[in-house]
């Protein structure tokens, strides 16, 4: 039986890519599937909107630019927390309910017999080691910006963004990629709208996504792939490990099976 007191081992599943690639839907398909799992969404480390750099040329709030898109330092320091504690602190709120989507559903069996399989891992971990499994399904749309060269002026700043954020990467057991067209992905997002920290409801003003949000979305991911083709690119390596899926030509269930195949085989002594 376990207590309050078993020490837990937290396994960090990272999934990025473009906005409405579809990051948040595997993330909610994978925790289905995992015995103790949470999901930690990037969008609950937006800072409030007054933080936020103004397009100059058209007067909006830019959420996306990678340096200033997401509070860093308080991402870096959660991660560390929960690694250490796999709890989420009871104050850590989550705006992701707000947010309206379309279910892309899977079938309820392979749920079920992968639910079976994390669980039956989870308990061999337990006797094996003494320690409870968590998983942590971190969902974000900047999440392997920090290797990515900025060309911010200051090398202060640059120096401190870059150590904090090596702290995220580096507390990444797994790393996944949801490739989108840009065609798709304007049209998924057009259909929703945002939650702001302030609680308002933000919906894309004329020229935001063509000016804003593709292009801090190619800025953020160029350094991942060969010839800086963050479209048809190959992954280069700099991101280790990276599972790719083209997601408009991999379904959905199909992108749940490689991820549990690869976080059940994952090898808790391997780092
Ligand atoms: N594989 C898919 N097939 C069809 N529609 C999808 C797929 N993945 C995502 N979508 C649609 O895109 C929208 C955004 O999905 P979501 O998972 O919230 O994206 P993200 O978290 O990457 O912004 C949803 O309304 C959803 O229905
Ligand atoms: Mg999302």
């Amino acid at each position: 039986m376990t207590t309050q007191e078993t020490p837990t081992r937290v396994i960090t599943v990272g999934i990025g890519g473009a906005t409405s690639s579809g990051k948040t839907i595997l993330a909610k398909h994978l925790q289905n599937c995992l015995h103790n799992s949470y999901i930690i969404h990037q969008d609950d480390f937006v800072p409030p909107a007054e933080k936020l750099p103004i397009d100059e040329e058209y007067g909006f709030t830019d959420w996306d630019n990678p340096p200033g898109a997401i509070d860093w330092d308080r991402m870096a320091a959660f991660l560390s927390g929960l690694k250490q504690t796999g709890n989420v602190p009871a104050d850590h709120q989550s705006f992701d309910n707000y947010n309206n989507t379309t279910p892309v559903p899977i079938e309820d069996q392979a749920i079920e017999e992968w639910r079976r399989k994390s669980e039956r891992i989870a308990s061999d971990h337990l006797e094996k080691y003494g320690e409870k499994l968590v998983w942590a399904l971190i969902d974000g749309f900047l999440l392997y910006w920090d290797e990515a060269r900025t060309t911010i002026s200051s090398a202060v700043c640059l120096k401190s963004w870059l150590i904090m954020l090596k702290r995220i990467v580096s507390d990444l057991d797994m790393r996944v990629f949801l490739r989108v067209p840009e065609d798709v992905a304007r049209k998924r997002r057009e259909a929703r709208a945002y939650y702001t920290p302030e609680g308002d409801t933000w919906h894309d003003p004329p020229h935001y996504w063509e000016k804003i949000v593709w292009p801090a979305y190619i800025r953020a991911h160029q350094h991942m792939f060969e010839g800086e083709d963050v479209v048809n690119g190959s992954p280069n390596g700099k991101v280790k490990d990276l599972i790719l899926f083209e997601s408009t030509e991999t379904k959905m269930e199909d992108m749940v099976n490689v991820v549990m195949q690869r976080a059940l085989s994952f090898n808790v002594n391997a780092k």
